[in-house]
C-alpha cells in the first residue's frame, strides 16, 4: 500500500475531550467527572505523554433537549471551552490546545482576541474548530430571534475567518479595518501578532460548501469518514480543491474522528468492543434513540421486543438540538428491514446502526490498522475519541503510541514547540501594512 517513491507519512494524533456526544460511558466504575479541571487535565496530561499533536474540545451551546427533558447523555454544567485551554496551558508544554468556537453567533474581533490571547499564553499552541452550528434551537441562547439562513452561513464563516486573520496580521503594529458583506470593523487589535502567525484553523461541516471553505481557509478537517473506503474518497475529493487556492495537499491535514477497542487478544478485544456498545445502547437509551427518529414517544415499547409498526413523525419537536439523523422515514425502514432480516430487537437495532468501535483489536493491530489508513491516503491522522472520562486514552498512549514509533510513523519527541510545527504547517507570513477593503 505504501508508495515507494515518497517517504513514510507521519500520523497525526489528538486528543477529544468528551462530552458532547452518544459515545461516553457513565456506568463504568473507571468513569469520573467530565466538568471538573482534574479530568481536563488527565486527559490533556496523557495526549502530552503521548506527543499528541493536539488536545481538541468540541462546543455545544445549548445542552440538546428530549420530551421536555435535558437529553440523558449530554453533559451539565461543562465549563467554556477557550478558558478550559488557557488553564491547560499552564500544566502543559508542548500539547496543540483546540477549541470548537462557531462564527455564527460570535463576532471575529471577540474571538480573534481569545484565540490570539491562548496562542501566547501557550507559547504557539492555539487552535480553532470553526463550526456554523445552523439550528434555530441553538441560536435562541443569543437572543437573535432566530439563525443565519443555511446558505449564508459559510460566506460569514469565510469572512470570519478572513477578518481574523487580518486582526493577527495587524497585531499591535497598526489599525484594522475590514469592510465587507457580514462584517464592517475597524480599530486596533490590541494583541500582538500571536507566535503561530495565525493560530491553526480546524473545520468540521461536510456539505459542499464546508468542504469548500475548508479547502479555501482551514489547516485541518475534522471529519466523520472513518473507514477505510469512506476516508479515501473524502481525502481525494477535499485535497483536489486545495490547488483552485493556490495551495498544496500537505497544507491541509485531514482527520476523521475515530473510537478505538483494545485487547490482549482479537477475540478479547470484540467481546470488549460489544459490552462497550451495551452500555452505551442501555434499554432507556435505545427507546431514547428510537424516539428521536419516530419522534413520538415510545416508552411504552419493550427494549428488548420488535421495532415499531407506526410510522415516524417528521419535525415533531420531542427531540431539540444536535439529534438530526437525516430523513426519518428512510431511517425508520432501513431500522426495521434490518431487525426483520436479523431478528434484532430494539436495542440490537441501536446497538448495530449508531456508533461503532472504529478500531478494534489488539495494540498491534490497531496501530498496524491505523497506519495503513495513513499511508493509504485515507486520513492524515486521527482525532481519538476515547468512551471513558478521563482515563480513556491511557491504554492507547502506552501501548498502542510506541508500536506506531516502532514503525516509524509517529514522532519519538516533539520536534518543535508550536502545533504548526507538530502539524508541519508553515507559518504565515504576516501582510505587512495592508489594509484590506471588500465590497
Ligand atoms: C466531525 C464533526 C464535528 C463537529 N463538531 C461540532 C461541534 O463541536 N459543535 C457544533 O456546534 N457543531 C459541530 N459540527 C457541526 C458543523 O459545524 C456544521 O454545523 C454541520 O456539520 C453542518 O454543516 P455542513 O452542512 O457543512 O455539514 C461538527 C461537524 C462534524 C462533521
Amino acid at each position: 500500500m505504501t508508495s515507494t517513491s515518497r517517504p513514510r507519512k507521519q500520523i497525526h494524533l489528538a486528543a477529544h475531550f468528551p462530552g458532547v456526544n452518544n459515545t461516553t460511558v457513565w456506568t463504568d466504575p473507571r468513569s469520573k467527572s467530565q466538568i471538573d479541571f482534574g479530568s481536563f487535565e488527565h486527559l490533556a496530561r496523557t495526549a502530552e505523554r503521548g506527543l499528541f499533536d493536539f488536545f481538541f474540545l468540541a462546543e455545544g451551546l445549548r445542552l440538546r433537549e428530549h420530551k421536555g427533558r435535558i437529553h440523558d447523555l449530554d453533559v451539565v454544567g461543562r465549563p467554556e471551552s477557550l478558558t478550559v485551554l488557557n488553564a491547560l496551558a499552564a500544566v502543559t508544554d508542548r500539547l496543540g490546545l483546540a477549541a470548537t468556537v462557531n462564527a455564527t453567533f460570535n463576532e471575529p474581533y471577540e474571538i480573534a482576541r481569545r484565540f490570539a490571547s491562548l496562542d501566547h499564553l501557550s507559547g504557539g499552541r492555539a487552535a480553532w474548530n470553526v463550526v456554523t452550528s445552523s439550528d434555530a434551537f441553538t441560536g435562541e441562547n443569543f437572543r437573535r430571534g432566530g439563525y443565519l439562513d443555511r446558505a449564508d452561513r459559510y460566506t460569514r464563516a469565510a469572512e470570519f475567518v478572513e477578518v481574523a486573520r487580518e486582526l493577527w496580521d495587524a497585531g499591535t503594529e497598526r489599525p484594522f479595518r475590514h469592510d465587507g458583506q457580514h462584517f464592517t470593523v475597524e480599530g486596533d487589535f490590541g494583541v500582538a501578532r500571536p507566535p503561530q502567525g495565525h493560530p491553526v484553523v480546524i473545520q468540521a461541516g461536510d456539505s459542499d460548501e464546508g468542504r469548500e471553505f475548508a479547502a479555501s481557509a482551514a489547516d485541518v478537517i475534522f471529519t466523520r469518514h472513518g473507514t477505510l473506503e469512506a476516508g479515501r474518497v473524502f481525502y481525494a475529493d477535499v485535497k483536489a480543491r486545495l490547488a483552485r487556492y493556490g495551495r498544496e495537499p500537505d497544507d491541509l491535514k485531514i482527520m476523521p474522528g475515530v473510537t478505538f477497542v483494545l485487547g490482549d487478544t482479537a477475540a478479547e478485544a470484540q467481546e470488549r468492543a460489544a459490552e462497550i456498545r451495551r452500555q452505551q445502547v442501555s434499554p432507556q437509551n435505545a427507546i431514547l434513540a428510537l424516539e428521536q427518529i419516530w419522534g413520538v414517544d415510545l416508552s411504552s415499547y419493550d427494549p428488548d421486543g420488535p421495532l415499531p409498526d407506526i410510522d415516524p413523525v417528521a419535525d415533531s419537536g420531542l427531540s431539540q438540538g444536535r439529534t438530526h439523523r437525516g430523513d426519518v422515514f428512510e431511517v425508520a425502514e432501513r431500522w426495521r428491514e434490518l431487525s426483520r432480516a436479523k431478528g434484532l430487537s430494539i436495542r440490537q437495532t441501536v446497538i448495530e446502526t449508531t456508533s461503532r468501535q472504529s478500531f478494534i483489536g489488539t495494540p498491534a493491530s490497531v496501530a498496524a490498522e491505523l497506519d495503513a489508513f495513513v499511508q493509504g491516503d485515507a486520513a492524515d491522522g486521527f482525532i481519538l475519541v476515547p468512551h471513558l472520562t478521563p482515563g480513556g486514552l491511557d491504554g492507547f498512549v502506552d501501548e498502542v503510541v510506541p508500536l506506531l514509533q516502532e514503525r516509524g510513523a509517529f514522532r519519538t519527541e516533539y520536534e518543535g514547540a508550536t502545533l504548526r510545527s507538530h502539524l508541519g504547517l508553515r507559518t504565515p507570513a504576516p501582510h505587512h501594512g495592508r489594509i484590506l477593503t471588500h465590497d
